[in-house]
């Protein structure tokens, strides 16, 4: 399972990327909007660090508006990944994209028929939000079983990005599941680090 680091944070993003961990990055208006940078710069500037799939977000609701958008996004760099809402409007933009080899993330997906129409549309990567799920007392990761297997019975090439990962568990079932990645709060990837039984060892080891 690939790990992405969900973050608009240059130093986070250059710490666990010098750790050899992360596999891609995203992000989203509020994450982008926390950092003292003009949007495309900060993707810019993420792409010359990581050497992996970076998710931009557009914000247009129609589809003219997300398409402008789109190819300006997908010309800041060739890892750029445009992230699209899933809605009626956003999903004839991701057919539209596809056709002009423009990649995908489909986000704000709370479920498993939104995510079928996101794969028909021929979206690169579909986000499903688990935490925001479990906030309203749902199963979000019942939804991550859902889509993978209406995507394997039906051989979708689009991706289950498990997004909106709040706890170390979320990594876990969506590893079991087999979701193809997670994009993961840097204090989630820090914490993948640990166990209390490898510091209990090492100092054991250094004792002796
Ligand atoms: O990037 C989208 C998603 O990961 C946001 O997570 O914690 O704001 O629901 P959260």
């Amino acid at each position: 399972m690939q790990i992405f680091i969900d973050s608009g944070n240059l130093d986070k993003i250059k710490q666990l990327n010098d750790l050899g961990v992360i596999d891609g990055v995203t992000t989203n208006p509020t994450l982008v909007s926390k950092e003292n940078k003009p949007f495309r710069q900060l993707i810019k500037e993420i792409c010359q660090i990581v050497d992996g799939p970076v998710s931009a977000e557009t914000v247009s609701p129609d589809f003219e508006g997300i398409m402008k958008e789109a190819v300006e996004l997908s010309r800041i760099h060739k890892n750029v990944i445009v992230k699209i809402v899933n809605t009626p409007q956003g999903l004839k933009a991701v057919k539209e994209c596809t056709r002009k080899g423009i990649r995908t993330n489909v986000t704000l997906t709370f479920s498993a028929m939104q995510a079928l129409l996101a794969a028909k549309a021929g979206a690169t990567y579909v986000s499903p939000f688990v935490g925001r799920l479990d906030d309203i007392n749902e199963d979000g990761m019942q939804l991550i079983r859902d889509i993978k297997q209406i995507y394997s019975n039906y051989g979708f090439s689009t991706k289950i990005l498990v997004a909106s990962v709040r706890s170390i568990d979320h990594v876990l079932e969506s590893a079991k599941i087999g979701a193809d990645v997670a994009t993961c709060p840097a204090e989630i990837i820090e914490k993948m680090f640990l166990h209390p039984l490898t510091d209990a060892g090492i100092k054991r080891f250094l004792d002796d």
